[in-house]
């Protein structure tokens, strides 16, 4: 045991990792690549777990970071404001149409554990207290929270927990958008129909019905298909269902739009936004609702209707700070142009997987894009007996390239501003150990 070995990595088993990776130590950051502490480096081709925008070295946010900490490291939002909080916010709220309000955590599962609470008790505080469960979608991730969990159940992951979880209400998944963006009508209309009846179903006792926004990205990239979304945002609406989209992981530029649910024209009730509007300098999260939800919690304190719910980070004014610096070089760097224009390049260069014999369903939108690896009609889970996260990890390092595989699925989400040398270095390397799984024994 070296002191290496006290760490303990998220949803990682520590045995079969120290068995088949060597254990990489990274200490600074360049451009777009991690430095290990041999002096090794690597080009962060998942941007640093979906939340990379700039790469290690932008010194605007560094800079305004720390110019922030001298005037006051931290101010709780609690009982008091602080100045950051408010810019971030009257900032945010531009982009956020049809949002009025913004709540602030520190993490993505914490931003959709109040999104969970405030649709369950603005029914609440109307004196319906019927509404007390929750619509989902298949393959949904929101998290490992209680509430996230639940709303974003992957049995995979989350079955030692189950006991702790709430029952959700299951719509169907539209994995149906391929690389050539092709939708079948039929298939879509029978699934909606299928969504409706169980959305009409459960309305009486749903609260709400909560989506990742434009895309499922854990559960596999699934890329919504045209239109989808405001659908299930029209049956939300009439059937007063609440409807809360999550744009943690999509939002942001990700699917080639600042804001997912804007470019889709379908304003939700509340939305959660983390991961890269912080450019992934700083834990940052927040929960936005319309004004219609806020109103619901405005009383007297003896009423008792206002959000039990807030952190000790609550608003940090470093994060707060980043946030803003963020955003003023989104805009100042077209990085929006920038996305849509690598995004080209990602769907020029997926079409040379097309031929490889194990890969399957290619779809892609914006700088995200998934194909599965699929041999005899099954997904590979083992390549040379190794796990296949443990072998594209493992393979994709000694190339210079930190790729993670979402089991069987192959995903492709590099740093939002990588420039397009960079993007295919990603993508040379994702062709090689594909070229490479095909010629393997798997299982
Ligand atoms: C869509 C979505 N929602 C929520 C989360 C949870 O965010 P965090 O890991 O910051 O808690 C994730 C994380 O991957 C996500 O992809």
């Amino acid at each position: 045991m070296s002191k290496r070995d006290n760490i303990w990595y998220p949803y990682t088993q520590m045995h079969d990792y120290t068995k088949y990776l060597k254990r990489r130590i990274i200490r600074s950051g360049s451009d777009f690549y991690l430095y290990d502490d041999e002096g090794n480096k690597y080009l962060d081709g998942i941007s640093n777990m979906w939340c990379n925008v700039w790469g290690f070295n932008s010194n605007r946010i560094t800079n305004a970071m720390i110019n922030q900490i001298k005037h006051i490291p931290h101010s709780t939002l609690f009982g008091i404001g602080n100045d950051k909080s408010i810019e971030l916010s009257n900032e945010f709220l531009k982009l956020a149409k049809g949002l009025n309000k913004v709540f602030f955590t520190d993490n993505g599962s914490s931003a959709i554990e109040a999104a969970l609470k405030i649709a369950l008790q603005y029914w609440r505080n109307q004196g319906n207290l019927r509404k007390t469960s929750f619509l989902s979608i298949a393959d949904g991730y929101h998290g490992d929270t209680i509430g996230a969990m639940s709303v974003g159940y992957v049995d995979n992951y989350f079955k030692s927990y189950k006991r702790l979880l709430f029952k959700c209400h299951v719509i169907p998944s539209p994995k149906m958008v391929t690389l050539n963006g092709i939708v079948n009508p039929e298939k879509l209309n029978l699934l909606l129909e299928s969504t409706e009846k169980i959305i009409v179903k459960n309305a009486d006792k749903a609260a709400a019905l909560i989506m990742e926004s434009g895309a499922q990205l854990a559960g596999g990239v699934n890329i919504y298909p045209p239109g989808y979304q405001n659908r299930i945002r029209e049956m939300c609406k009439k059937n007063n269902v609440l409807f809360i989209l999550d744009e943690i992981a999509t939002g942001f530029g990700r699917l080639g739009n600042m804001i997912e649910y804007v470019a889709q024209e379908s304003i939700p009730d509340i939305a959660c936004f983390g991961k890269a509007i912080t450019g992934g300098y700083f834990p940052l999260a927040l929960t936005l609702t319309s004004k219609k939800i806020f109103k619901e919690f405005s009383g007297t304190l003896g009423d008792q209707k206002h959000l039990f719910h807030g952190h000790t980070y609550a608003g940090h004014p470093i994060g707060c700070t980043a946030v803003i610096e963020n955003l003023r070089m989104y805009k100042e760097n077209n990085l929006l142009d920038k996305i849509r224009s690598n995004s080209k390049i990602l769907s020029k260069r997926l079409q040379e997987f097309q031929s490889i014999p194990i890969v399957q369903n290619i779809r892609a939108k914006g700088l995200l894009a998934g194909f599965d690896l699929v041999k005899n009609g099954k997904s590979i889970i083992n390549v040379d007996n190794i796990p296949m996260s443990y072998f594209v990890l493992r393979e994709s390092l000694k190339r210079g390239v930190l790729l993670r595989s979402l089991g069987a699925t192959m995903i492709v989400i590099p740093p939002l501003a990588i420039d397009p040398h960079s993007l295919n270095k990603v993508m040379d390397t994702q062709l090689e150990i594909v070229l490479d799984i095909n010629k393997r024994r798997v299982g």
